[in-house]
């Protein structure tokens, strides 16, 4: 029988020694947020500095600890992150055009990696090894699977805080080339910060949900505040691309039990959690969520499954046939379109379902209209005006399926900030719109 133990210490090496096997032109990879190895990732990073390496590239998503590849642009050429999301610190290095972006729906990546991709190494995060010489990928699933089927070598940061996810991907020592242990504190998510408006737009979408319903919710302060706003209901599931500490809170005071789900009852789905230590506590060692492939979570066909399933995601800005901007403001880039269109979609297809695009009438101190005649000049259109349901803002929901344009645009004016409504009615019977 093999020793695990024995092979576990012949893989083990140094961040330092294990950054040394990186070559020239190499292509690495990470999954999201907690799934990212900081301790080899800096050792790699030191190298590059040193003008030791060149050509390197890193594939990420959702980056949650400081990456050299994003924040410091003296390394392009020598190390380059190319990211499928693109927020945080990759949002800034891919407008100053020293890292790239890869368009994508979040569900299709695992097919994109397979069919497209090849890496010198998959580099992941996980959890002490078990007795059966098994590592947890901790709280991410993602696209990890589809990433090591196409890496040339596996390394592993082994971290005794990361929590066991027992329903959620593993990798064996036998699949592993060399691992390091780095046992630093997760990187946790500051709580959203609740205002009027937020807390405005959640009860509003709160009035909305059934109990029974399944929900998702997206990241930022609207979903959040939703979440709080669920509080009072009862026998509500989850079936999400994030896990979040609303939907902990949502577990812990009773109103999820996931009792009504079509599929998966009785446990929570997600494909990664990121939030506070309070959701890495819930999920070590916990057989009621499950943590899942996102080629599988994000599936329209799949999320539909489930009646009366609820989305609630941002966005930066809306026109008025209803075509939905959460990617860029004009033509700078903000973030990829990560599962907005997959719930969108998922919802929409479910018995009863709903999804809610949510966010505060304007920007900038109230000087920007966030519903627009137009989107803006080079505005990237995430969701389509054939795929929209609810637009939330904190006068009020327009319920824009299935409508016709003119209906679209009474709808939404009605609910734009008061200064911005005449001029919103102006621009739409300037182009035809009968309102
Ligand atoms: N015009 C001009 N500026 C705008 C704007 C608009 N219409 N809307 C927002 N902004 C500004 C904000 O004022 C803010 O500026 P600041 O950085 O100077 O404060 C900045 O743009 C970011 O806006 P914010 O509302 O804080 O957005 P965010 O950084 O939280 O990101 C999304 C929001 C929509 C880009 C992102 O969260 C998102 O959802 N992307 C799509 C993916 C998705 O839906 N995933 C869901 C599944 S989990």
């Amino acid at each position: 029988m093999t020793n695990f133990s024995e092979l576990y210490r012949s893989k083990l090496t140094t961040a330092d020694a294990l950054a040394l096997r990186v070559e020239d032109g190499w292509t690495l990879g990470m999954d999201a947020a907690l799934a990212q190895t900081p301790g080899i990732i800096s050792a790699i990073a030191e190298r590059a500095k040193k003008d030791e390496l060149h050509g390197v590239k890193v594939q990420t998503l959702l980056d949650v600890y400081p990456f050299a590849f994003y924040a410091d642009s003296s390394l392009s050429g020598k190390l380059n992150g190319v990211s499928w999301f693109s927020s945080g610190g990759a949002r800034k290095a891919v407008n100053e055009g020293y890292a790239d972006f890869i368009p994508s729906y979040y569900r299709d990546i695992p097919k994109l990696i397979r069919s497209f991709y090849e890496y010198d190494a998959f580099c992941v995060s996980v959890s002490p090894m078990d007795k059966h010489g098994y590592f947890s990928l901790a709280a991410t699933s993602s696209y990890s699977e589809a990433m090591r089927s196409k890496a040339k070598r596996v390394f592993l940061e082994v971290n005794k805080y990361q929590p066991r996810a027992v329903c959620g991907t593993q990798i064996h020592i036998s699949q592993v080339d060399a691992l390091i242990e780095n046992d630093q504190s997760l990187p946790v998510l500051p709580p959203a910060k609740l205002d009027e408006v937020s807390i405005t737009i959640g009860n509003l979408i709160a009035e909305q949900i059934p109990d029974g319903a399944c929900i998702q919710l997206g990241i930022g302060a609207i979903p959040d505040a939703t979440g709080m706003a669920l509080k009072a209901k009862h026998d509500l599931g989850i079936h999400t691309e994030m896990f979040t500490d609303s939907m902990v809170e949502l577990i812990q005071c009773g109103a999820v039990n996931n009792s009504k789900k079509q599929i998966h009852r009785g446990k929570s789905v997600t494909t990664f959690a990121y939030g506070s230590q309070r959701i890495y506590d819930y999920i070590d060692d916990n057989p009621a969520i499950e943590l899942l492939p996102v080629d599988y979570v994000n599936d329209p066909n799949v999320i539909c499954q489930n009646d009366n399933m609820i989305s609630i995601n941002a966005a930066l800005e809306v026109d008025l046939w209803g075509q939905v901007c959460a990617e860029s403001v004009g033509t700078k880039h903000m973030s990829g379109s990560g599962g907005q269109i997959d719930y969108v979609r998922g919802a929409c297809q479910s018995k009863g379902g709903k999804s809610f695009i949510a966010f505060s009438s304007t920007a900038k101190g109230g000087t920007i209209s966030k519903i627009k005649p137009i989107l803006t000049p080079g505005a990237v259109c995430t969701t389509s005006k054939n795929d929209v349901d609810y637009i939330v803002t904190e006068y009020g929901l327009a319920h824009l399926r299935g409508q016709s344009l003119a209906e679209r645009a009474r709808q939404l004016i009605a609910i734009a900030h008061p200064d911005f409504r005449d001029e919103l009615s102006f621009e739409a019977k300037k182009r035809g719109i009968m309102i």
